[in-house]
């Protein structure tokens, strides 16, 4: 036997699902000779990128982990007390390994399924009761991006609710942090809204223009305020109330709810998130109950299952901003599911007592802190404050020279103004910490330390020095949920049994189309919970983030090169933020022009909701293009709107393949016809993993995109986030990139987006590692067995699900719409066979999108043949079930689809009187007689839920009263 010598262990030939010998079979199914073959029929030659993708060679795993910690170390791991909303915080090392790092939860999907998602919306309603308890307000969603953006969405919120005629101004006090402020101008701006920065206290309230306002809570210098007085005054001139608050001083300070907020925002980061550099976090908005209807981001609520149990789904989910297109106010979409699921467990781990523990902790040190400074003759510009102290020195000289002893010491603090120092302490701080500081403090002042440095154990118990009114008196988290797991075999258990509730990428494939369910590799996911990743302070200075510069200098390269164009920000925490910013970007390249005017986007009507929400969002004139027959850009109706609003002209969005999953012929002439008009063209990126070394947006003649790196680029969906949705652009547009207030983002000028300057900075490894492994080569690769994966399912499944549409040759992209409505003759509807998938142990693809009635299949390239047969063993069966109806052998009412899925209960309890077995039930395949997953309830009735929304954990006593209620009205599940 001959050996020869050859890498083992090559990257790509894990990350794409079908080998060799599968490809072969598959390729004789689909009817083509070679992959090549299938590429030449299904992507336009025009489109073809004429070059290889010019990468570096890809790296073995081992490689590749290797390399990024020698780039991971050149960060410094300091200890940070710069604050402003970023806390260093203790994850509970059982949280870290069993959430964090757990497949089990990150590879999840937004819970659009609930049946198979009960456990995370489970944990979603604990961090929705959490922030509800915390801020003292009626309801509360299940995420938002960040401080800055939940922020920024009360604003839009107010402004939508608003009765006043000329409300044009918002108040927002010169305390709230000031990357906030960055985003709420960015977002303000373009709606005409005026910013007035002031203080609180001397605020003309008095004027007509003014809706809304906010503060924050404590203020960015650390001052804790008793906004009631403020709030009353302002309710009285009919402006609502928005409060940007720290939920752990929350334990310990009255809420804004019980000072009359409207709104709380903020951060949820330090009950257990990871600094990250910036990101991901999950922010928050807590509001009136009367303002249900409007709060952005999705909430999750209460309902039945058919069996007349309590279930949880996503509730009111119509009232989504981005379903209602350009009347929408906000363009939510995957928000940070996996970060709240982390923030709520950690209250549910430490419970109200060691959350207070923790907050007294942090306060008393801060007080043994500023008993030193004062010590040392410095005056403190806050009375009352939390974990916050600031003041000014004398002079920039001494500043700088305390920034320098403490930096010597590994310590950052808050350096602003002329010669301003804030210093933030955290859940990890020390008294070592504090001595630190000081002696520092007394070094560079020439004074002797302060007694203050010499302690070496606990600071003394103290009383609350605060006024009664800002004291909390009234109890929170006061549910089981957060009263039973402290011990870690507790906490265990609960998240196990979570997590066994829900269907993730570690049972079977979920083929979501528009989506990209593809591999999230453990090698990808292994940096982000490095220290050196994990640990670092967004406005740490730069020099201690060398590492980081490293990643984002050659993430953007290369995102470069696979886009074609000229530069690239890291900055949007979500597709649609990347719309957002892309939009901006072009309408800052108007306005540099002096062409204010140009204001209309022509946007297709088979876009996603974002598109249209986000133009809406950015103040343009939306004009809705048709589509034609087969799903193309209607040319005609595209020429005439373009040429009726040729003046006016800003931008085209456009989806590249579109979400009918073709490849559109006319892409170019479409591009070319924009830009004979003046107007610009957005490329929404969400489907990427059709173009990656096959074409580019810049090729196609696109000037501005987003990539959905939670798609293409292997950042895992987090059951609905975190996100990151980097745009790039070409050279002209690149000046108007969004810059950011506090770190200087290389010099661009636009607005920031997020609050932090690279968004979700500690996510960014996962796509480097991803390019990283698979190189040029291997990334086209990925794109070939992408749409090879798809066109197999193709030729599987079509005689039973006619395919909707179809490029030139028959063939279909990355994805294709499979035909369901002609079932509804038989009452069959397409969610029956969504939930009938369950059952056989699968996620339903995308239901209802883009087409009303169809399903949407995405298999992605990481799926191999097997798992490709299993499914279409699951389709072909069900559409067997179907014809039974279609031919009366099985009632229409009562048979397995209308049924499903079916639970352990429903199939174990004594009595089964339906007309199939339970056996075709539970075990309508080998597979799934094999490898049974259980649905946890039964089908949901969602009208239930919302008619009776119900947001929060119920308290016990609560259930008892109304489980008479819990029963599914007669009319069934209804979606
Ligand atoms: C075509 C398309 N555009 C935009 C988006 C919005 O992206 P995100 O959810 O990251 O905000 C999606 C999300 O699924 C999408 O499918």
């Amino acid at each position: 036997m001959k050996l020869s010598f050859k890498p083992a262990d090559v990257f790509v030939d894990r990350h794409n699902g079908p080998d060799a010998a599968a490809v072969a079979e598959m390729l004789r199914t689909i009817g083509v000779e070679s992959v090549d073959q299938l590429i030449n029929e299904t992507v336009p030659a025009r489109i073809r990128l004429k070059h290889e993708l010019n990468l570096p060679a890809a790296l073995t795993e081992r490689q590749f982990l290797h390399r990024f910690k020698q780039i991971a170390g050149q960060n410094k791991v300091f200890r940070s007390f710069i604050g402003l909303g970023y806390h260093d915080t203790q994850l509970p090392p059982v949280i870290l390994r069993n959430i964090m790092e757990n497949p089990g939860w990150y590879t999840a999907y937004t819970p659009y399924q609930a049946e198979i998602a009960q456990g995370r919306l489970e944990a979603l309603i604990n961090y929705q009761t959490m922030v509800i308890d915390l801020t003292g307000l009626e309801i509360a969603n299940a995420s938002l991006l960040d401080e800055g953006t939940a922020a920024a969405e009360a604003l839009h919120m107010f402004h939508g609710l608003t009765k006043k005629k000329n409300a044009t101004k918002f108040f927002v006090s010169e305390q709230v942090l000031p990357q906030t402020i960055d985003v709420l101008r960015t977002r303000a701006t373009p709606l005409g809204i005026e910013l007035i920065i002031g203080d609180h206290r001397t605020a003309d309230l008095a004027d007509e223009a003014l809706f809304g306002a906010i503060v924050q809570y404590p203020a960015a210098d650390g001052e804790v305020f008793d906004y009631t007085d403020f709030i009353s005054q302002a309710h009285d001139h009919g402006i609502m109330v928005a409060v940007a608050a720290d939920l752990l001083a929350l334990t310990l300070l009255t809420p804004p709810g019980e000072m009359g907020a409207d709104a709380v925002v903020g951060n949820s980061q330090r009950f257990g998130v990871p600094l990250g550099y910036g990101g991901p976090h999950a922010g928050f908005l807590a509001t009136k109950d009367a303002f249900k209807r409007v709060i952005p981001g999705r909430i999750i609520g209460q309902s039945v299952d058919a069996a007349g149990n309590k279930a949880y789904r996503m509730a009111l989910q119509t009232r989504e901003q981005h379903i209602r297109r350009e009347k929408a106010t906000s363009n939510i979409c995957t928000a940070q599911v996996l970060l709240s699921v982390i923030a709520g467990m950690y209250a549910v781990y430490h419970g109200p007592q060691r959350l207070t523990q923790i907050a007294s902790n942090v306060h008393l040190l801060t007080r043994q802190l500023s008993t030193g400074l004062q010590e040392l003759g410095l005056s403190l510009s806050a009375e009352h404050y939390f974990d916050t102290v600031s003041l000014a020195l004398e002079s920039a000289e001494l500043s700088q020279a305390l920034k320098t002893e403490l930096e010597a010491n590994g310590i950052n603090l808050r350096y602003f103004g002329e010669s301003s120092v804030g210093i933030s302490l955290h859940e990890k701080a020390e008294v070592e910490d504090v001595a630190d500081i000081l002696r520092a403090f007394a070094k560079v002042l020439g004074k002797p330390a302060p007694a203050a440095a010499e302690l070496v154990e606990a600071p003394a118990d103290l009383e609350l020095n605060w006024p009664q009114s800002l004291i909390r008196t009234s109890e929170f988290l006061t549910h089981p949920v957060f009263n039973t797991h402290h011990a870690e075999h507790e906490l265990l258990r609960y998240m196990k049994q979570l997590e066994n509730k829900d269907l993730s990428l570690a049972h079977s494939m979920i083929s979501l189309g528009s989506c990209t369910m593809k591999l999230n590799a453990t090698a990808e996911m292994i940096p982000v919970t490095w220290p050196e990743i994990g640990q670092l302070h967004p406005f740490a200075p730069r020099e201690q983030a060398q590492g980081y510069a490293e990643i984002f200098k050659d993430l953007e390269a290369w995102l470069c090169e696979v886009t074609g164009f000229d530069a690239v920000s890291l900055q949007p925490n979500s597709g649609a933020q990347g719309e957002y910013a892309g939009l901006l970007v072009i309408k800052a390249y108007h306005e540099a022009r002096g062409d204010h005017h140009r204001n209309v986007a022509l946007i297709p009507a088979s876009a996603h909701g974002t598109n249209p929400a986000s133009a809406a969002m950015c103040g343009m004139n939306i004009v809705v293009v048709k589509s034609t027959e087969q799903g193309e850009i209607d040319l005609d109706d595209l020429k005439e709107k373009a040429e009726k609003h040729s003046a006016n002209l800003s931008c085209l969005m456009v989806t590249y393949p579109s979400t009918h999953g073709v490849y559109e012929e006319s892409i170019i002439d479409i591009c070319n016809l924009i830009h004979e008009h003046g107007g610009r063209v957005y490329m929404d990126g969400a489907n990427m993993n059709a173009q990656v070394g096959l074409t580019s947006p810049a090729n196609i003649g696109a000037d501005v995109c987003h990539l959905n790196l939670h798609k293409t680029f292997c950042i895992p969906h987090g059951g609905g986030g975190p996100g990151v949705g980097p745009i790039g652009v070409v050279a002209d547009l690149a000046p108007y990139l969004p810059g950011h207030v506090v770190v200087d983002a290389d010099g661009r000028s636009g607005g920031a987006v997020s609050a932090a300057p690279w968004g979700s900075a500690s996510i960014l490894p996962i796509s480097y590692a991803y390019i990283a492994m698979m190189g040029g080569e291997g990334l086209k690769a990925a794109t070939q067995t992408a749409i090879l994966n798809a066109n197999y399912l193709k030729a599987r499944l079509e005689e039973h699900y006619p395919v909707l549409y179809t490029g030139a040759q028959g063939r279909v992209a990355h994805e294709m719409i499979l035909e369901c409505r002609h079932f509804k003759k038989a009452g069959i509807e397409v969610e029956d066979i969504a939930k009938r998938l369950m059952d056989y142990g699968f996620h339903a693809p995308t239901v209802s999108f883009p087409v009303a009635g169809t399903l949407m299949v995405e298999p992605t390239e990481s799926e191999g043949k097997e798992e490709l047969d299993r499914f279409c063993e699951a389709m072909i069966k069900i559409r067997q079930e179907i014809r039974e109806v279609e031919e009366g052998r099985a009632d229409a009412k009562d048979n397995p689809l209308k049924h499903a899925p079916h639970t352990a209960a429903v199939l174990l309890d004594a009595e089964w009187t339906r007309p199939y077995s339970r056996e075709q039930a539970a075990y309508p395949t080998d597979f799934a007689r094999r490898y049974k997953f259980w649905p946890s309830v039964s089908r949901i009735d969602s009208a239930f839920g919302d008619r009776n929304l119900i947001c929060a954990c119920t308290p016990i006593e609560a259930y008892a009263d109304q489980e008479e209620h819990l029963v599914p009205t007669d009319k069934g599940p209804s979606y």
